[in-house]
């Protein structure tokens, strides 16, 4: 029988799961169980570099755990796990200690970025999490890696220890590849407030588990056109927020479902940038597009 291609992903159990990690990873996740041989994990000593409190810890855990079948991820078709349960994850992360260097590891994005938000806990496991992120890659020869488009640099860092090590010992780890979401508006999915990123610290997510109306609030106070005071003002799609979320969420079929006068989300741009249309219209749009994307998760 043909070997499948090994595919291999996963989050850190610091919270209730957001929209970024579901249209950057996990909807990736759930697509991939079908056509290749998956291993998606609880990355619990990952989160132990920012959020080292047990208790929260475990009840994390299972929460993460209920998200992921909750999404449709199928422990029948692919392995599910705590990262924790695999120690040899942790020899390997020491051995390839080995072969990332200090330099490069200070000068990773996510590590000076984490180290400006939270000056007093600059840990050593903070710097080394690419190292540990490539032990849990490498330990089972991964060839494809879903992440959000945050990830690129880490995994390239990964690629850079595969070749150092094989380098010195021979050809003996795999070089994975990363697999980014194919729709250019869910790569790093911004916050409801218009920032960059949705991130459970900088609190501007909408979460699975979030309510009807907690959903629908959200929406309702979301950033979208500062310049679009009057129904009849020509509106703007660059830094709206609404209608980057509709690129990344709506389908064709949805807009023309659940509006009576646009066909395609185009149409409704169209409209919206000629004036003529109020930002709650395209608002009530996406609430309808998040319940039915949420509904059955939740
Ligand atoms: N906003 C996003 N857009 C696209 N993808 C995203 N991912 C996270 N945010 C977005 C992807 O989700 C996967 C899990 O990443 P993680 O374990 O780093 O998730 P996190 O810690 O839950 O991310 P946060 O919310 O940003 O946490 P804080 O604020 O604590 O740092 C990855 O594949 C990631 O790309």
């Amino acid at each position: 029988m043909e070997k499948k291609p090994i595919v291999l992903s996963g989050i850190r159990a610091t919270g209730h799961l957001h929209l970024g990690n579901y249209y950057g990873a996990l909807r990736n996740f759930v697509e991939m169980q079908n056509d290749y041989d998956c291993r998606y994990f609880i990355a619990d000593y990952h989160s132990l570099t920012t959020a080292p409190d047990p208790t929260a810890l475990n009840a994390n855990i299972r929460s993460i755990l209920a998200e992921y079948l909750a999404a449709g991820m199928d422990p029948e078709k692919c392995m599910v796990y705590v990262q924790s349960d695999v120690p040899e994850t942790c020899e390997f992360y020491t051995l390839l200690n080995m072969h990332a260097y200090l330099g490069e590891l200070e000068k990773t994005v996510a590590f000076k970025d984490k180290a400006r938000k939270n000056p007093n806990n600059v840990n050593a496991g903070l710097l080394t999490y690419p190292v540990l992120m490539a032990a849990d890659i490498l330990l089972y020869q991964t060839d494809v890696v879903p992440v959000g488009e945050d990830q690129e640099p880490m995994l390239e860092q990964c690629r850079e220890i595969v070749r150092k090590f094989n380098n010195i010992y021979g050809d003996t780890l795999v070089e994975p590849n990363i697999l980014l979401p194919d729709n250019a508006a869910c790569l790093r999915l911004p916050g409801t407030d218009g920032k960059a990123k949705m991130s459970k610290s900088l609190g501007n997510c909408i979460y699975l588990s979030d309510s009807a109306d907690e959903v629908n609030k959200k929406v309702k106070s979301m950033y979208t056109d500062p310049t679009h005071l009057q129904v009849n003002d020509p509106g703007h799609l660059e830094g709206n927020t609404v209608f980057t979320y509709l690129d990344a969420f709506a389908t064709d079929e949805m807009v023309a479902a659940m509006t009576t006068d646009y066909q395609t989300l185009q149409e409704m741009k169209d409209h919206y940038t000629r004036g003529g249309l109020g930002d709650m219209k395209c608002k009530k749009l996406l609430m309808s597009v998040l319940q039915e994307t949420l509904e059955p998760i939740r």
